[in-house]
């Protein structure tokens, strides 16, 4: 079993990475010999997609099998084979002005490719990837989700958007909310209900026997 953990938080101490870690962790005991991969958007940012991308993905030929390995396309080339190899995706982010930093919007932008990770149909965007579960581990300041909401969130229907267009339909919002507000003790008693919480959902990847150890 394959596990991408992405976190995207700058700080090298964070609710959002607390959490994401605390999900792997679970996996672990799960399938204690899977291997995690790592893709530090937060502390190592990928560049902003630059005209040399745009330009290929401008161009019929961008689509074909030639396509791929034009230098433009490498850097997205790589992060959607990490994508590919994952069984499970886990991911912690912070929620920054209502959705998810630019570092992950930079990440997105090379991973949802037309005529790679996306088909374009007449009917719409059709996903090109197998679906595979992806854990979203979010830290936000205030609160975003539930009967206490005060704020849009414009974080989990672009993320379910955005993955799905791509094929990845199986997406678990983990929401640890009003970090401004709590403290470690409280922070640690939220990370323990959510993980327990989703623990039916990681059961079910072994249940479908998608994953193999
Ligand atoms: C630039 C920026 C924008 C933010 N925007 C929001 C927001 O829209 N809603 C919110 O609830 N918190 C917002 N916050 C607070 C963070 O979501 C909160 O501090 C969170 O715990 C950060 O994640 P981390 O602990 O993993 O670093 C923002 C913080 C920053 C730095």
């Amino acid at each position: 079993m394959n596990i991408l953990h992405i976190d995207c938080s700058p700080r090298r101490e964070s609710h959002s990475r607390r959490l994401s870690a605390a999900i792997v962790e679970k996996l672990l005991t799960m399938v204690p010999e899977a291997h995690v991969s790592r893709r530090d958007l937060g502390r190592e940012p990928i560049p902003h997609t630059g005209a040399a991308y745009a330009a290929a993905l401008a161009t019929p030929a961008s689509l074909s099998a030639a396509g791929r390995t034009a230098d433009a396309v490498l850097p997205s080339e790589k992060l959607i084979g990490e994508v590919e190899r994952a069984d499970a995706i886990v991911i912690g982010t912070p929620m920054n002005n209502f959705t998810v930093p630019s570092v992950m919007k930079a990440w997105i932008d090379q991973i949802l490719r037309v005529g790679r990770t996306i088909d374009s149909t007449p009917a719409g965007k059709v996903g090109m990837l197998e679906d595979r579960p992806v854990f979203v581990a979010i830290a936000s300041g205030g609160v975003f989700m539930g009967d206490r909401a005060n704020q849009p969130d414009f974080l989990t229907p672009y993320l379910t958007a955005a993955f799905g267009c791509i094929g990845l339909r199986s997406v678990h919002y983990l929401p640890l909310q009003a970090t401004a507000f709590i403290d470690e003790a409280r922070a640690a008693e939220l990370r323990r209900s959510l993980v327990s919480a989703i623990q039916p959902e990681m059961a079910g990847l072994f249940a479908a026997q998608r994953i193999t150890s």
